[in-house]
């Protein structure tokens, strides 16, 4: 499999999501600027990848620093972490990544310049690995809920590409296939407007030797009315404290025609996809992007020049629709996600198991 991401010669080197499936090139960011504009125009995207990048953003762009000792260093740096925070605001993972990193430093005043500058380095490196870990452990969980013989919807790309490897909604569907030897099928949405689901999904599930139908968006509802989906997994940008999920837009459509049609839905969400801090998904802030995602399909006009054109690239589908929840902690009803910060909690009590 092609890496997402990795720190390489002192670059942060990145798969070109936007040209895949047709070219499969690299670009190699030799500024965190590079990177920041790499994550708005989603050459790399997937909540978990871009928290990752931004890690790697903070690392590069800590090299550059001239400073007189730690007080300096971390001011300069905070120019290097506003560019990154400020590229897209529905992923929590950027947060997460930054308040680690924040903390990585607070811990460490006593080092030197140099010596900072080589943590951030070690600090994107270990996010990284520790993504992948995190991603099997949610594949273990998750992969219980997949019985032999399933047929699993998803949308958008919560695979491999929008993480450090392995995926989170793609995780338990790999497990379930290569390690337990279930037959599975894989239905991808394409995704409209940026079709990650055509591009992406499609693409690494068929190197992944997992096989894979992709549909239109709007193909979903007629397979579930036929009996021909047995469960949905989707990823997540951001999981609100009381279960409900932000997700790439379409995804409430699908949660809602699931529960119409009694097939569970589940969202694979690593915990640092999960903001503790947001009482519920209404809060979650929303990107809008530019509407030439909507009026063009890979540069070629499909809509009136002139038109208005509304361009949500996520919406939030309330807990009440979520079957389960699989974090690298286990699987847990939306409602008892925010247990997980409660330091008493016996986690095995509140865990799901497979029916
Ligand atoms: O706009 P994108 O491609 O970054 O949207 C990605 C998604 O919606 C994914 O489902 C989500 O980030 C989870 S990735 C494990």
């Amino acid at each position: 499999m092609v890496a997402t991401i990795e720190w390489k010669d002192n670059k942060v080197v990145m798969l070109d999501q936007s040209r895949l499936p047709l070219e499969v090139i690299n670009i190699d960011c030799t500024d965190y600027l590079m990177v920041a504009d790499c994550i708005k125009k989603l050459k790399i995207r997937g909540a978990p990848a871009i928290g990752i990048a931004a890690a790697m953003g903070i690392a590069i762009g800590a090299q550059e620093i001239k400073a007189d000792g730690f007080a300096d260093f971390v001011k300069k740096l905070e120019t290097v972490m506003q560019a990154l925070l400020s590229t897209r605001p529905t992923a929590v993972n950027i947060r997460w990544a930054v308040e680690r990193i924040k903390k990585l430093l607070n811990a460490s005043r006593d080092k030197s310049v140099d010596d900072l500058k080589n943590l951030l380095i070690e600090e994107g490196k270990k996010i990284l690995a520790e993504d992948i870990e995190i991603n099997k452990a949610i594949g273990r969980w998750g992969a219980g809920f997949i019985k032999d013989g399933d047929t699993i919807l998803t949308h958008c790309n919560a695979g491999s590409l929008a993480t450090g490897g392995y995926g989170t909604a793609t995780a338990p569907m790999l497990i379930a296939a290569k390690e337990q030897g279930k037959r599975i099928q894989v239905i991808a949405d394409e995704t409209r407007p940026v079709l990650q689901g055509a591009r992406l999904t499609a693409w690494e599930l068929m190197q992944a030797g997992i096989p894979v139908t992709l549909i239109t968006d709007n193909t979903a509802g007629a397979l579930m009315k036929k009996g021909r989906i047995n469960l949905a997994i989707v990823g997540t940008d951001r999981t609100a404290r009381n279960g409900d999920v932000a997700n790439k837009i379409g995804t409430y459509t699908v949660a809602v025609l699931c529960k119409e049609h009694r097939i569970p839905f589940y969202v694979a969400a690593p915990l640092s996809s999960i903001d503790f801090s947001m009482k519920s998904g209404e809060l979650i802030p929303i990107e809008e992007r530019d509407s030439e995602e909507v009026t063009t399909i890979w540069g070629h006009r499909v809509a009136p020049e002139g038109v208005n054109v509304i361009n949500l690239a996520f919406d939030v589908t309330p807990a009440k629709y979520v079957s389960a929840i699989f974090t690298e902690k286990g699987a847990f009803k939306p409602a008892d996600i925010k247990k997980l910060t409660k330091k008493d909690v016996n986690i095995d009590s509140i865990r799901l198991r497979p029916r």
